[in-house]
């Protein structure tokens, strides 16, 4: 499909709405003069050399179940208006993020995933959001966003309501393109090492997409330095280094580490890649 935003389905506006985005045209179908609000338009089709009259849907309907992607991946609210447009790399290696992300979002389904770390504020979620809009919109993705500490708590919370994890997890697990935003946040507890090892594992094992931003690092460890002297590492040194480590591979474990090996292009932020957050702040700040 073209662009939804400028094709003769109308305007699309998207704004937050609550927690997340919300995509809707700037005038419904039912308004459409075109199709009379019907959203269908008669069409002829041919097939072995005969022509069929058929009704199909009209432009502005199609653009409305493009809608429907996007909004159903839940976006967050205060990134809803996240393109590629609108990120502007401040460093070269911003550079490649917001490329392979674009080019990401142009292949898909013929795309590999990637996974952004780096520190605070640099737009790991920015593009994240960005290429599930592209996905979404123009290429007829279906597709959803997480917080791996969102889930978490989504998931405690049913509990009590007598919901098993697999509820929550399964249609995580099936959805063809997820972005999996903040991984290796949480208290690394065994409930959610499980979690998350079930929801990657399940992802890799049927060879879906997924995308990934951490604050954690994903550079070469420096394993050595960190074991205690004289002896290997033993399960309980692991679960605290962990705890402390800032690196993905600590947080995660090796099982989900080598997945994502697989399954991603791995990109790291520099440190001192400006934090966008705190720039936009001081500009805001009237000057003295
Ligand atoms: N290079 C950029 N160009 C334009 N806007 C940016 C850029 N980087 C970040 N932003 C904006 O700054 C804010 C923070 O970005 P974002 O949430 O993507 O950061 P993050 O890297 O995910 O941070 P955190 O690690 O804290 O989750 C957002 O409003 C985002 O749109
Ligand atoms: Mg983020």
């Amino acid at each position: 499909m073209a662009d939804v935003s400028t094709c003769n389905s109308g305007a699309v506006a998207i704004e937050r709405n609550g927690d997340c985005a919300f995509a809707k045209l700037a005038e419904p179908v039912e308004a459409c003069r075109t199709c009379g609000g019907t959203g269908l338009l008669p069409t002829t089709v041919e097939e072995q050399g005969r022509q069929y009259s058929v009704v199909a849907p009209c432009a502005r309907a199609k653009a409305n179940s493009r809608l429907a992607l996007f909004n159903a991946a839940s976006i967050p609210g205060v990134l809803a208006n996240a393109t590629f447009e609108t990120y502007r790399p401040a460093h070269p290696e911003q550079d490649r993020a917001k490329s392979l992300a674009k080019d990401f979002a142009f292949r898909w389904p013929n795309a590999r995933g990637f996974l952004l770390s780096g520190p605070v504020g640099t737009g790991k979620t920015h593009l994240l959001c960005a290429a599930l809009r592209h996905a979404t919109l123009e290429m007829g993705a279906q597709a959803a966003y997480v917080e791996m500490s969102l889930l978490f708590s989504t998931i405690r919370k049913g509990f009590a309501e007598g919901k098993s994890g697999a509820e929550i997890v399964g249609p995580l697990s099936r959805v063809p393109l997820l972005a999996i935003d903040e991984l290796g946040k949480g208290r690394g507890s065994p409930f959610e090492m499980e979690t998350l090892d079930e929801l990657i594992a399940r992802r890799y094992n049927a060879g879906r997409v997924t995308l990934f931003a951490t604050n954690y690092s994903i550079k070469a460890p420096e394993e050595k330095s960190r074991a205690p002297q004289g002896r290997h590492w033993a399960t309980g040194d692991l679960v605290e280094a962990g705890k402390e480590s800032r690196l993905l591979s600590e947080r995660v474990g090796d099982r989900i580490y080598s997945r994502l090996f697989e399954m991603c292009e791995f990109l790291e932020f520099p440190t001192g890649t400006p934090d966008a957050r705190r720039a936009r702040l001081e500009l805001s700040r009237p000057k003295r």
